[in-house]
């Protein structure tokens, strides 16, 4: 099935605090952005839009030398995310959604969300078990429940779509609300998300130890 690649790549990395957009940071002598490209098109998606800062572009065609498509991204993700969907070829069947902050995703995450996507899953989140007992708190931090930890995930990217009913999702979420990830855009349509086996190396780089951590991965 033909698919798109989308890169949120327009956030500035407040908490990683690097010189530069967190995107742009290297790993292991690569910009974080040219893992995530690479990760899509070797799982197999046809092309990438990447959503980047404006006033970076510059920098960013600078190191993604033509493999993948920009576009301005906007003052949220869900934001940016909206922008490279309108930039991206209306006639794809299936849209994938990844973070360029998970620089070291294996390209077989790419491989299974797509797989579901073939097989007729109209949404598909890459996911891992969680493994510390979890809580709710109320606002005074005391613990108010305990869910079943068997029936917890944390969700990853790559995120996969049909296209139709990401756009459609989209379309109907008011212009400048923010949701945490595409999944719950959908969700909000009321359309099913289904699961695949996410990988410990999709984690994300939030803070200046997530990268140091990649750091020592990419060295081995
Ligand atoms: N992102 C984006 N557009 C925004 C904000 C975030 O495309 N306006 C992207 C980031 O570039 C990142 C992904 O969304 O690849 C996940 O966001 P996060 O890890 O929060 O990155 P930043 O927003 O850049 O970091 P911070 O929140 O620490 O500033
Ligand atoms: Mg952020």
């Amino acid at each position: 099935m033909s698919a798109v690649g989308i890169v949120a790549a327009a956030g500035s990395g407040l908490r990683l605090g690097a010189d530069r957009p967190k995107a742009l940071v290297p790993l292991g002598g690569r910009p974080l952005v040219v893992w995530a490209v690479a990760t899509l098109l070797d799982g197999g998606v046809d092309e990438v839009v990447v959503a980047v800062p404006p006033a970076e572009r510059e920098a960013f065609a600078t190191v993604l030398r033509g493999t993948a498509t920009l576009v301005d991204g906007g003052d949220t993700r869900t934001a940016s995310v909206r922008a490279a969907l309108d930039a991206s070829d209306p006639g794809a069947a299936a849209v994938l959604v990844h973070d360029a902050a998970r620089p070291l995703t294996p390209p077989g995450v790419v491989v299974r969300v797509l797989e579901a996507l073939a097989a007729g899953a109209p949404a598909v989140v890459p996911v891992l078990p969680v493994v510390d007992t979890t809580v709710v708190v109320d606002a005074d931090g005391v613990v108010t429940a305990a869910p079943d930890r068997a029936t917890l995930r944390r969700v990853q990217t790559p995120q996969g779509f049909s296209r139709v009913v990401l756009a459609e999702a989209y379309r109907a979420l008011p212009l400048g609300e923010e949701l945490t990830d595409d999944a719950a855009v959908v969700r909000a349509l009321g359309v099913p998300v289904r699961t695949v086996a996410g990988d410990e190396r999709a984690a994300k780089v939030t803070v200046a130890h997530d990268l140091a951590l990649a750091e020592l991965q990419v060295q081995r």
